[in-house]
């Protein structure tokens, strides 16, 4: 790969991205890292094997920089490199909420700006990744990001103004996901399953039930009436789930989701 790439802040997610890279033919040559603590910074040096190097020097020699630091350090970062960024330069930025236009008035003009909402799934290279176009970029930008998020699962392109909605649903959507998961094993305890004989069929059924819908392709709605026969045990199931107003609480759920990250996008919260 011939891209220079430099991730500024190898915390949770930099270190994700850090290793999907290199799994994904990256050579340690192609990344470098910057890290506040030093400590942090040794220890992925020694894993990876790659260089960590100060942002400064990192922003000026990379193609792309891909910024990896919370939202309300994202400010700080942007003063520090903004004086090395070069024309031409990708800004790839991971934070939660902060825009495009956000980061495009504290660099120079025409350098290109990419927002993204990843996943933690990422992490086993299952991620799913929107990312939303600023105004300076190009088709050729977009490949470069694409490459990039590619190295740890699916990518999208979405129009800005959907990042909030995409927030609420594929950004922390692992963690409702969990939610049901640690829901459904207490079921099985309550009905007097062992612990790990619980949290096993769980999770295989999850897994499972997540591949019949990635690869048969059919919609969700099919492959419940294949489990639903009339008067049997999943429609018992599924009338108290109905009963209890679970889809509406979902879609409530989200609505806040979606709020809450309109309120933190637009610094009120
Ligand atoms: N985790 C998720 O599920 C998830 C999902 C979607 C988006 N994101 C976004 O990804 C970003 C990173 O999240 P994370 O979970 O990876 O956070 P994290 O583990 O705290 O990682 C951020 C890292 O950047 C370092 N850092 C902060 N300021 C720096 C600077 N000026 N120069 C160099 N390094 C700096 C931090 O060091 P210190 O330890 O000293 O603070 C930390 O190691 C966030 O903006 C978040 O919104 C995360």
């Amino acid at each position: 790969m011939s891209d220079q790439v430099a991730i500024l802040g190898a915390g949770v997610m930099g270190e994700t991205l850090l290793s999907g890279l290199l799994r994904a033919g990256w050579t340690a040559d192609d990344v470098v890292i910057t890290e506040r603590r030093a400590e942090r910074g040794k220890e992925l040096a020694a894993r990876y094997g790659v260089r960590v190097l100060e942002n400064l020097d990192a922003a000026a020699g990379a193609d792309t920089i891909v910024l990896v630091v919370k939202p309300q350090d994202i400010s700080s970062l942007l003063a520090e490199i903004s004086p090395v960024l070069r024309p031409g330069a990708l800004l790839v930025c991971i934070a939660a909420g902060i825009t495009t236009e956000f980061v495009e008035q504290r660099v120079p003009d025409g350098v290109a700006v990419v927002r993204v909402m990843p996943n933690t799934p990422a992490l086993v290279d299952q991620g799913m990744a929107a990312m939303s176009p600023g105004k300076h970029c190009d088709a050729t930008h977009l490949d470069r990001a694409r490459a990039l998020l590619e190295a740890t699962g699916k990518v999208m392109e979405v129009a800005e103004y959907h990042q909030d909605a995409i927030t609420a649903i594929s950004g922390s959507g692992p963690a409702y996901i969990f939610y049901v998961v640690e829901a459904m094993i207490e079921a099985g305890v309550l009905l007097g399953l062992p612990r790990a004989t619980s949290t096993e069929l769980v999770v295989q059924t999850l897994y499972g039930a997540a591949t019949m819908l990635k690869e048969t392709g059919e919609h969700p709605t099919v492959l419940r009436e294949q489990v639903s026969s009339p008067a049997g045990t999943t429609m018992a199931a599924l009338r108290q789930l109905d009963d209890h107003k679970v889809r509406a609480a979902f879609l409530t759920a989200m609505e806040a989701a979606r709020d809450r990250s309109r309120q933190l996008s637009s610094g009120t919260a």
